[in-house]
C-alpha cells in the first residue's frame, strides 16, 4: 500500500478486480464502500471494480452474490465493466482476487506514467488461506457466502490500515 496521506481534496482510490466483474470484485467494492459509508469516510475514498474480461459488460452483479451481500446489508449496484490501461494510471491500488487476474493486470501497460499499487485482496486477509478468493461463479449459494466472508475480512483489514493515512480526520 502506498503511504499517500489521504484528504478530502485527494481521496484513496482503489478498484477490486476479477474475471467477469459480476460477482467477486463487485463483492469487494460493495462492501469496502459499504464500510466506508459506516465510518462516515465517503469524502475520502473513490471505490470502483473492474474485470479482466469483456464476458459479461455492461451486466449488473451477479443475483447470487446480491442475495448473499444484501443478507448483510450490502447492496451491490456495479455495472460490469472491462479493466482498461488508464485504470492502472489513475487507481493508487488495484487488487485482484486471484493469480490468474493479478498476472493479466501485470501484462497491461499504463498509459501514464503513474503506476497503480497492485496485490492480491488476500494480501489482507488474516486468514488468507490460499490467497486467492476462489471463483463462485458455477458453484452454489455456499460458495458465494464462502467469497463474501473472506471479502469482509480482508476490507476491513484494509480500511483500518488505510484510515490511519487520513491526514485531516478527526477521530
Ligand atoms: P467473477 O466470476 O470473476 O467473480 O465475476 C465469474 C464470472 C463469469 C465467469 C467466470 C467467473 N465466466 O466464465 O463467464
Amino acid at each position: 500500500m502506498t503511504h499517500k496521506r489521504i484528504t478530502k481534496e485527494n481521496p484513496y482510490k482503489i478498484c477490486f478486480v476479477c474475471l467477469g466483474n459480476i460477482c467477486r470484485s463487485p463483492t469487494a467494492e460493495g462492501v469496502f464502500q459499504h464500510l466506508v459509508n459506516e465510518r462516515g469516510l465517503q469524502a475520502y475514498f473513490e471505490v470502483d471494480s473492474a474485470g479482466t474480461s469483456s464476458y459479461h459488460i455492461g451486466e449488473p452483479a451477479n443475483s447470487k452474490s446480491r442475495l448473499t451481500a444484501e443478507k448483510y446489508g450490502v447492496s451491490l449496484l456495479s455495472t460490469a465493466r472491462q479493466l482498461k490501461a488508464f485504470d492502472l494510471g489513475y487507481y493508487d491500488l488495484i487488487l485482484a482476487m486471484d493469480r490468474e487476474n493479478l498476472a493479466n493486470i501485470r501484462e497491461m501497460t499504463p498509459d501514464q506514467g503513474r503506476m497503480a499499487q497492485i496485490g492480491l485482496l488476500r494480501d489482507f486477509d488474516p486468514e488468507p488461506g490460499d490467497g486467492e478468493v476462489p471463483d463462485p461463479y458455477f458453484g452454489g449459494m455456499q460458495g458465494f457466502e464462502h467469497v463474501f466472508q473472506i471479502v469482509k475480512r480482508s476490507c476491513e483489514a484494509i480500511l483500518d490500515e488505510l484510515e490511519t493515512r487520513i491526514a485531516d480526520h478527526a477521530s
